[in-house]
């Protein structure tokens, strides 16, 4: 078993292995040391790998209490934010109690977010189901939910008490949603080179164990830097100030993964044009990212993004900071403004 550990303002580990589902309730138990335990999930990944985690927590001597909820960005909202505490509060869940988030981002983030405020707070067990889920959002602490003016408005920073992410559930993902993580991934390979880049060389050989404790261990790096999102974790934003502006331009049609690909490739000629990286960069980043099955141009003018990109929320004033790549392995944040992105891409 891979462990990594995250010495933030909680320490909690991160454990991935092939089959970790069925040992998820041994581990647990000494851990927590409760016995009442809520397990979320959503209808699509609770017909896969519920009964595995149920079971192996029933055996392990917790009483579990499951609630199901919609697949889809749809469950990241208020109503089911309600659902989820409501929920807590019929299985009376007490402070010493915890739940499991067995799904992938959207159930991570919101389960996590209940747990932040649910009696001021409870222990939450990230079970990521997705690639996604694996290399980014079990890890670090941030959790959300979607309000109508936008994504990831609510929230708040709640660690996990333990990550356990079982690397075979992510061979029933549709191919789509595999190759979006993968987007991730190849952020990570960006933006600390090695051994991220050779692990990804071959993707038809790739192992994927080994590819996301390479991934988890630089967001564990990050996130003890920067644990609450003021400094060195702008980093790995690459790809995303332009990816949220196309993924807004297509109204979502355009996945986030399929969007921070396009994102990269446009920070990489924007790093050529301002003279900090040669083509070569450029080329092997889109080589990359088209071996992954995502795409590398985007539908939309560079005029149209700059308007979505004014409104991100991680924007600071006037300025944008844009996170541009020099080579594998090393980027740099690039502080600009409208006037001068225009100018650049005319
Ligand atoms: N907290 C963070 O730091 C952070 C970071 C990045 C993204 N996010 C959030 O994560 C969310 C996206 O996460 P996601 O991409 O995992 O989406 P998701 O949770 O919606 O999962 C994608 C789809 O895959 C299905 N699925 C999950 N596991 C499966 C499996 N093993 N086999 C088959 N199907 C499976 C789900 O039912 C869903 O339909 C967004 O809401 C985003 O804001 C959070
Ligand atoms: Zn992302």
């Amino acid at each position: 078993m891979a462990t990594v550990q995250v010495h933030a303002s909680k320490n909690y580990q991160i454990h991935i292995e092939n089959g970790l589902l069925d040992r998820i309730g041994s581990l647990s138990a000494e851990l927590l040391q409760c016995r009442n335990v809520a397990l979320v999930t959503d209808e699509t990944v609770d017909v896969l790998y519920a009964d595995r985690v149920e079971k192996s927590l029933l055996a392990a001597g917790f009483a579990v209490h499951k609630l199901v909820l919609p697949a889809g960005e749809e469950t990241k909202c208020l109503a089911r934010f309600g659902e989820v505490l409501e929920f807590f509060a019929e299985c009376r869940l007490t402070r010493t109690d915890a739940a499991f988030a067995l799904g992938g981002g959207v159930i991570g983030d919101l389960t996590g977010f209940a747990c932040a405020v649910y009696l001021r707070g409870i222990r939450y067990v990230q079970i990521p189901t997705t690639l996604l889920a694996a290399v980014d959002s079990s890890v670090g602490g941030k959790t959300a939910i979607d309000l109508q003016a936008g994504k990831n408005l609510a929230g708040a920073f709640h660690q996990p008490a333990a990550v356990f992410c079982d690397p075979e559930t992510l061979q029933t993902l549709p191919c789509e949603t595999f190759s979006d993580g993968c987007a991730e991934v190849i952020k990570y390979a960006v933006l600390d080179g090695e051994p991220l880049v050779s692990l990804l060389a071959d993707r038809a050989n790739a192992d994927w164990c080994n590819i996301i404790y390479e991934c988890v261990k630089i967001k564990k790096r990050m996130v003890e830097e920067d644990e609450f999102d003021t400094g060195v974790r702008m980093f790995l934003n690459l790809g995303h100030t332009v990816g949220h502006a196309i993924e807004k331009n297509s109204y979502f049609a355009i996945t986030h993964g399929k969007a921070v690909a396009i994102g990269m490739v446009i920070a990489a000629r924007l790093s050529e044009k301002l003279g900090l990286c040669d083509a070569s960069l450029t080329e092997s980043l889109t080589e990359l990212l088209h071996a992954y099955g995502l795409p590398t141009e985007s539908p939309y003018a560079m005029e149209d993004l700059i308007a979505g990109m004014l409104s991100d929320k991680k924007r600071k004033g006037n300025t944008l900071h844009l996170i541009l790549p020099q080579k594998m392995g090393k980027c740099t944040i690039y502080e600009t403004d409208v006037e001068v992105l225009h100018r650049l891409f005319e």
